[in-house]
């Protein structure tokens, strides 16, 4: 009806489209996820973080003999994205599962085990299923999701909402942002304080009070990105290489341009590039490699080189500043992002990807907020 377009029209607001918007508002949303949960003291007192839904589970979870992550989608990324620094400042192991392969399994899990369920919408099936599966063989179950008084958050034990506010797109992008920076969170308040760590802890919390204005920052790239789709409007697929933090972030890209833009794209390891990938590579196919500053940047510069040797058509994303160096072996577009803390790159690096989806699919001509096939929340297995 035109009352429900209008009310529609009002709600996206100058935007044309929800996920559109829901780009663009990252850097409010993430304001709003850590809304009381950084606490920077004064003179004598360190900065530390508050999960309040945690609180008296973070014993519980520190004696945990695993973590495990547990979602689908675009949850599972995020979850991905976080797995490094949960392993390095909490000291667990942590696994990650796909919720409908750890059912297909009948995977182990333990008592001791601690399960974190990651959900948007909180009603996943799969998710959910798996959520009952752990908590009958005695998991402690934690949830992070975005819908508050949903069945996940409901029946785990205790949990984490992320505050991103309503997300509408099919193709999430708000949330798995706001969802990054919970988990970093949570690694914080797992780690807890110890002498050898403190440095590390208060850069990450300098990071994440800064992502706000570094997501404004990148989300400068907008038309960057508008003119990076014409290029590749009429293209059949495009690889998407990471590594380390920023392996969720190559899944990620590659799953927001297959959602929306219909095209096909893939992310990968760029460890394992010699192991496959090498062999698609000729001057034709576009590949985007994501090559930001951090412990690995050199082994991926050697990735690039190796790309340029083969004729690669290559889009590099780079810290600001690197262009130059990177592109030293051959041809190549880069996307120059702005540098965060490690671990908090993910957040800032998915940005440009989710533009690069959401123009492609506009200039191909698709429905950008409900791609043909696809739910919001998928409530049946
Ligand atoms: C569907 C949606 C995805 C989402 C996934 C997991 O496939 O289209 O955007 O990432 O479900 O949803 P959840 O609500 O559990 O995060």
């Amino acid at each position: 009806s035109i009352l429900e377009m209008e009310v529609e029209q009002i709600n996206k607001g100058k935007y044309e489209h929800y996920m559109q918007k829901e780009i663009h508002e990252q850097p409010e949303s993430l304001t709003t996820t850590m809304r009381g949960r950084l606490i920077r003291g004064g003179s004598c007192k360190a900065k530390t973080v508050l999960l309040g839904g945690l609180k008296d589970h973070l014993k519980t979870i520190r004696r945990s003999r695993r973590i495990v992550f547990i979602g689908c989608g675009t949850s599972y990324n995020a979850a991905l994205a976080a797995r490094p620094i949960l392993e390095e400042l909490s000291g667990v192991p942590v696994t990650m599962e796909i919720a409908s392969d750890l059912l297909d399994r009948q995977g182990p899990i333990y008592r001791e085990d601690t399960a974190v369920f990651v959900s948007q919408s909180g009603e996943t099936a799969d998710t959910l299923h798996a959520l009952e599966y752990a908590l009958e063989n005695g998991a402690l179950c934690v949830g992070i999701t975005n819908t508050v008084g949903s069945v996940i958050a409901r029946k785990t034990h205790c949990g984490v909402h992320i505050n991103a506010g309503c997300e509408i797109g099919v193709a999430s992008t708000k949330a798995y942002t706001s969802q990054i920076v919970v988990m970093a969170i949570l690694a914080l308040a797992i780690g807890g304080d110890t002498i050898s760590n403190q440095e590390r802890r208060e850069a990450i919390i300098d990071g994440l009070f800064d992502l706000p204005n570094k997501i404004r920052d990148v989300l400068k790239l907008d038309q960057e990105m508008k003119d990076l789709a014409k290029l590749l409007i009429a293209e059949q697929s495009l690889l998407v290489f990471g590594r380390g933090y920023n392996y969720a972030t190559a899944l990620e890209g590659a799953l927001k341009v297959k959602e929306v833009a219909l095209m096909h794209s893939e992310g990968i390891l760029a460890g394992e590039m010699k192991h496959g990938p090498l062999a698609l590579v000729d001057e034709n196919l576009p590949i985007v490699v994501i090559a930001t500053r951090d412990a690995c940047f050199s082994k991926q510069q050697s990735v690039i080189q190796q790309l340029h040797a083969r004729k690669g058509r290559l889009i590099v994303m780079c810290s600001k500043g690197d262009a130059a160096s990177v592109c030293s072996g051959g041809a190549c577009r880069v996307i120059e992002v702005s540098y965060v803390e490690d671990c908090l790159q993910p957040v800032v690096n998915v940005v440009p990807l989710q533009l690069l989806a959401y123009h492609l699919t506009v200039l191909r001509g698709y429905n950008v907020d409900q791609p043909r096939n696809l739910a919001k929340s998928v409530t049946t297995q």
